[in-house]
């Protein structure tokens, strides 16, 4: 019987969906219900953190936990399932050693795992510290590659039907352009000519942001994977390297969202000494505002910066130029919350009556005039009757996804996303919200965590959301995990494909 670990009691347990899994790399036939569109056929593949313990060892934070491939093929109506991790240097390693031996996101962990105490005391403090490639936040595509990324300088390319990692891209090593690349978001875009652009970090004693971009395939066999790659635009912080997770375009402009969330750079220098780990070395200045740089994508220069109060956002969901101005809507939470909140103990631990586990996102829309661009003074947004720098969309939103082949960058109506139930993880229900009219409609179903909303467009659809919703949900009343999909216009269900056991929740996919 195919199960990824034993659970004796169905509960609505969420810790459930945040727990180690067998690896699973042989498809498996799932059993299916309803009826999936027969002109829906291609590849769902999904990366979320999949083993929380090595040996010994147990990860603290949730994006700690070492990728896990979930791939869900869907051809004449049917679907299989496989699982695989990424053999990142982090996952190899802690098989080869028994334990975790890679300093992670909210783990530390000592460098090496010496014997003798004279080796592991040296090596603590001097040793060679081992590189952060657990890519286990999303994928994506890249000249006519695969990639899963997080936020480091590491990809590792993939290959799409067995799941088999097949060579690791270092850009601090082998980006083509004259800068240092650190880290590097997980979200990059690409653009219809299939160029992939991309925010990074460089750290060090001249920190900077550069907006890189690497070209489409030219179908030279001997392409390297980075080759072309050159810096659109370098962005001076504003006080220090910040975090970033994603960023938007517009049809002619990068908007780079700076927000106060920032490297103490005394904390990464001490951290040996006092055990600390990337989430340690961030700190929230809420008296240092929220930013938004403006680069002009053709010409690559920074032509405006407008500053918002201070919020944090893992995710942007489109902007867009329209009446004069840019449109840049995101799921937006007041401060860091959500970062400490990922805590693999909060996620895991039963909610007491009435406590709030998760951060509240906010769907917010911030306008930035386009008549104010060509300085890079610092601009306030205006704010509004209700004293506010922004409009509220709708409120407990986050992983949205859109029709982003038509849409990204440009004017849009519908966004599906992921809510949280009742202040627990993020997954629960899944919404599409009508921007122009703040309607939504929800789906859900008892015991279901459903994960990011991936939409499909339907060949011979015409309007924005003719299509499919594809989630995989865990059903922990079920003990299943399946492939949902449903009807982009109203949230219905058409049908899905059902296999047995639970699986991690995974963050980000995409559908090709
Ligand atoms: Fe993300």
């Amino acid at each position: 019987m195919f199960r990824f670990h034993s659970i004796m009691a169905a509960s609505l347990d969420q810790s459930i969906i945040f727990q180690t899994a067998n690896e699973r790399p042989e498809p498996i036939q799932a059993q299916m219900r309803g009826k999936i569109p027969s002109w829906l056929r291609g590849t769902l593949i999904r990366n979320g953190p999949g083993r929380f313990e090595c040996g010994d060892t147990s990860f603290n934070h949730w994006f700690d936990g070492q990728a896990l491939l979930h791939r869900f093929f869907i051809k004449d109506g049917k679907v299989t399932y496989s699982n695989k991790f990424v053999r990142s240097q982090s996952y190899v390693d802690s098989l080869k050693h028994g334990k975790a031996s890679h300093l992670e996101f909210g783990s530390y962990i000592p460098p090496d795992p010496c014997q003798n105490i004279f080796s592991r005391f040296f090596s603590r403090y001097w040793g060679p510290e081992m590189p952060f490639d657990n890519t286990c936040i999303n994928v994506f595509p890249m000249k006519d590659k695969m990639y899963a990324t997080t936020e480091s300088e590491f990809l590792f390319q993939i290959d799409p039907k067995t799941l088999e990692t097949l060579e690791k891209v270092d850009l601090g090593k082998e980006f083509p352009a004259d800068i240092t690349i650190s880290s590097m978001t997980a979200h990059p875009h690409v653009t219809p000519d299939g160029s992939v652009i991309n925010v990074s970090a460089t750290f060090g004693t001249s920190p900077s942001y550069n907006i890189i971009c690497i070209p489409p395939y030219t179908g030279e066999t001997r392409e390297t994977p980075l080759e072309g790659g050159k810096v659109i635009c370098s962005i001076p912080p504003t006080s220090g390297i910040g975090y970033h997770h994603s960023f938007c375009l517009t049809e002619n402009f990068i908007v780079v969202t700076e927000v106060p969330l920032m490297l103490n750079i005394w904390r990464f220098l001490g951290h040996r000494f006092f055990g600390t780990s990337l989430e340690d070395w961030l700190y929230w200045d809420p008296k240092q505002r929220t930013r938004f740089h403006v680069v002009d994508r053709r010409k690559g220069d920074r032509v405006g910066v407008f500053t918002a109060d201070p919020f944090f956002v893992f995710h942007h969901i489109n902007a867009f130029e329209k009446d004069g101005k840019i449109h840049v809507d995101g799921c937006c939470y007041r401060d860091n919350s959500p970062v400490k909140q990922f805590y693999l103990h909060n996620l895991r631990s039963p909610a007491e009556p009435g406590q709030k586990k998760c951060a509240t996102p906010y769907v917010r829309r911030y306008e930035l005039p386009m008549d104010k661009l060509g300085s890079v003074e610092e601009m306030p947004l205006q704010r509004g009757g209700d004293g506010k720098d922004f409009t509220l969309l709708l409120i407990g939103m986050d992983l949205p996804r859109i029709n982003y082949e038509e849409h990204n960058g440009k004017p849009y109506k519908f966004v599906y996303e992921a809510r949280s139930l009742d202040h627990q993880a993020l997954f629960g229900k899944i919404v599409k919200l009508n921007l122009e009219t703040g309607e939504f409609v929800t789906w859900e179903e008892p015991g279901g965590f459903a994960s990011e909303p991936v939409f499909v467009k339907a060949p011979d659809g015409k309007e924005e959301d003719d299509g499919v919703i594809l989630s995989c949900v865990i059903n922990v009343i079920d003990q299943t995990t399946s492939l949902h999909v449903l009807d982009a216009k109203d949230l219905k269900e058409l049908g899905r494909g059902v296999v047995e056991g639970v699986t991690p929740v995974s963050i980000h996919g995409v559908f090709q």
